[in-house]
């Protein structure tokens, strides 16, 4: 719902009000975001003056207001939401409220750029209108209530008023004053195969921290996540305030803490290496930013994550669909396989009730290692002489279904792509492109190549019965040749994502960024799942997939048992807590099962028989995490049906530890007057006790030792 009353704005949700008052000059302040309040008229703002700060002819000051989307240079002097160099030569801004309009139902489609959007819930918009008459500026911000959810999505377009060309500098999609108080920052940062560690951090007067990527796409190495948490918020209680973006781009997160102690949060697309000229009368759009805030700690902020990416951000088939069990030849063969070698292992994977064989990298062009190859999406038939459609029959034949890898936006120097078109790799004049694993990046921002890449791919997936396609991308960007490049390349990739996904709209698409170097939610617009990290090592993935899990929903995070010794860590787990930690996601295997022994063959299927039972539960209920593998030797965590009929419980200890007591599990979610059994032993609890008294692992004893329980409501 949002109420106009006098000169104030009120959003609400189920339990939070966003309120903003439009001031005596003209200013659009920020009142409050965060608990829900009564309808009032807020718009009495205790004016703070300092003669210290800038104030004008009219006694105005902004330095110590909270601001909606605040200007730099005249008033305040804080890092702006926006700026933009006018007719004049000067980025000196002032942005006055000029209207509003309020839109039931409805939810804007932002230009070229995935966004939240109604479907079968209940969403209001509305649209204020502010202007710099001076600058010839208007802003149009946008904000969508999402009430069942408590999420208010935001964006804004800049458009050039004035008679001469503009250039927006930076424009984020989200500010957030959020006054003084004690609060921490917490960001996920990492790299190649250790995602998303999770980090907080307090933020203290005078510093301005910047969670921001210039590495390409949303990257390895940050996020586009944060939450800024009460200090004492945890993941159960306490105010917690999450924006994510949906964008899969350069992308910003700042938060300023000035010297009055007041925090401002913005973010957007990363104002570094940007830009974008304007004509009179043109307007830029930027992303969307999600914004969620929970009194129920970080706990709370993930569950309404994961219920609005989960119902209004993907418009795929598969997003309310249990997603099959794969088996993925990447870790069994590498490059290195033959078709026959292919039927063998999907065959065996059938007989563990495997349902999908998935066939990665390596079966086109010339493709025999990374260095040759990509762009040449035509089927290599050395290695598979009955080709892709050959192959996807004779998987057809054995019963499972066939998906395949591509890696679209990539060319590798050595390929027919390259030699007839060099020009089409992103360059700049005079210096060769810098290569990352032996590989260039195709230019996005021109429509010829975005046309090569959706005829050649749609060429592909309609040859075949191809029911499963994971889309990979393997370097960060370098040699961008001119401010706002990144963001005319990631307009191309979302323009070649919806031409593809909406030609094929049966296909399951599954994101891939060496990993989980673009796990974002521009990704998830497209495909519902992304794979997680190359990392399977459980011991690792119980700390990557908790902390994806934080602003990402389960259902997206895609988890293979690999073989051991792990490759990419060499540690050894055991199979049991390799299957139950991927149990939380969209499942698979990626190893050679055929050179499994008989004794694991037999654990598999018994695992694989299990996930299906489980799958359903995991997908669409609520996540609970219960115990830190940042902060304990154990991680745990939780789903419970939405109503709470079922529960599935996780536990793994992480080192063992000689002559100690193990930690209860303590659950959540449960009704707490309703009897659970546990359905391996058939021990009958109460709601009330799992959740008070909590349960008592058995863990086996050695390291990185696992332990599940599914529960059913009598
Ligand atoms: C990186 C991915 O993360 C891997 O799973 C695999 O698909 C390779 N690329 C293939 O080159």
């Amino acid at each position: 719902m949002i109420i106009k009353n006098n000169n104030t704005f009120h959003l609400m949700g189920r339990n939070v009000s966003y309120i903003m008052a439009v001031d005596e000059c003209g200013n659009l302040l920020h009142v409050h975001y965060g608990k829900k309040l009564a309808d009032r008229d807020y718009s009495e703002i205790r004016k703070n003056r300092s003669v210290w700060a800038a104030y004008d002819e009219d006694d105005e000051t902004l330095e110590m207001s909270a601001q909606e989307y605040p200007s730099y240079g005249h008033l305040d002097l804080k890092a702006p939401a926006y700026s933009v160099v006018n007719g004049s030569g000067n980025s000196i801004a002032q942005l006055k409220y000029k209207g509003y309009e309020i839109r039931n139902g409805y939810a804007p489609a932002l230009k070229g750029m995935p966004s939240l959007f109604v479907g079968d819930k209940s969403a209001v918009t509305i649209e204020l209108t502010l202007e710099d008459k001076i600058a010839g500026i208007r802003a149009v911000l946008s904000y969508t209530v999402f009430d069942e959810y408590d999420i208010i999505a935001r964006s804004v377009e800049i458009i050039n008023m004035s008679d001469t060309d503009i250039e927006v500098e930076r424009a984020y999609s989200a500010c957030l004053d959020m006054g003084a108080g004690d609060y921490d920052l917490i960001h996920f940062s990492g790299g190649w195969a250790r995602e998303r560690e999770y980090f907080r951090t307090p933020v203290t007067q005078g510093t301005r921290t910047d969670i921001s990527n210039e590495r390409g796409g949303s990257g390895h190495v940050i996020n586009p996540f944060i939450m800024l948490a009460a200090r004492n918020a945890d993941e159960n209680e306490g105010s917690v305030y999450g924006l994510t973006l949906v964008y899969s781009g350069n992308h910003s997160s700042t938060v300023e803490c000035d010297q009055y102690g007041s925090i401002r949060v913005m973010q957007g697309i990363n104002p570094f290496m940007f830009g974008a000229k304007l004509k009179p009368g043109e307007g830029f759009q930027t992303p969307q930013s999600v914004l969620s805030y929970s009194d129920k700690g970080i706990g709370g902020v993930s569950r309404a994550l994961h219920d609005v990416f989960g119902n209004n951000l993907c418009r795929s088939k598969w997003q309310h669909k249990d997603r099959p069990v794969l088996i993925n030849n990447w870790e069994a063969t590498y490059f290195d396989f033959t078709e026959e070698k292919l039927i063998q292992i999907a065959k065996r994977a059938k007989e563990a009730g495997i349902e999908l064989f998935v066939l990665d990298d390596g079966w086109f062009g010339k493709r025999n290692d990374d260095f040759s190859g990509l762009g040449d999406w035509y089927e290599n038939r050395a290695k598979l002489p009955s080709g892709i459609s050959g192959l996807a029959k004779r998987i057809n034949d054995i019963g499972m279904k066939f998906g395949l890898w591509i890696e679209p936006e990539m060319v590798n120097p050595d390929s027919d792509l390259y030699r007839a078109h060099p020009d089409w790799a992103i360059s700049v004049p005079g210096r060769a492109p810098a290569l990352s694993r032996n590989q260039l990046i195709l230019d996005l921002s021109r429509d010829e190549v975005c046309d090569y890449i959706i005829k050649s791919i749609c060429n592909i997936l309609g040859s075949a019965n191809i029911e499963y396609i994971k889309w990979d991308m393997n370097r960060p960007m370098t040699d961008m040749p001119y401010k706002g490049y990144n963001h005319k390349y990631t307009l191309g990739f979302y323009k070649i994502m919806d031409a593809i996904t909406s030609a094929f709209p049966d296909i399951l698409f599954e994101g891939c960024s060496g990993g989980g170097g673009r796990f974002d939610a521009g990704v998830l617009a497209y495909m519902p799942q992304i794979w997680t990290s190359d990392n399977s090592d459980a011991a690792a993935r119980l700390k990557i997939q908790y902390s994806t899990s934080m602003g990402y929903p389960v259902s997206s995070i895609s988890a293979h048992v690999t073989a051991v010794p792990n490759h990419q860590n060499g540690r050894v787990t055991s199979l049991k807590t390799r299957a139950e930690t991927a149990y939380m996601g969209a499942f698979g295997y990626e190893l050679d099962i055929t050179q499994m022994s008989d004794a694991d063959f037999e654990t598999v299927k018994a695992q694989v028989a299990r996930y299906k039972e489980l799958r359903t539960l995991m997908r669409a209920g609520d996540f609970y995490r219960l115990q830190s593998p940042y902060e304990t030797n154990y991680c745990g965590w939780e789903t419970v049906s939405k109503d709470k009929s079922e529960a599935f419980v996780f536990s793994c200890r992480i080192l063992s530890v000689a002559n100690s007591r193990d930690r209860r599990v303590m659950l959540k979610g449960l009704d707490a007057s309703a009897s659970y059994i546990d359905t391996a032993c058939g021990r009958i609890y109460g709601g009330d006790e799992l959740m008070y008294i909590g349960l008592e692992p058995e863990y086996a004893r050695e390291d990185f030792s696992s332990f599940s329980v599914l529960l059913k409501k009598l």
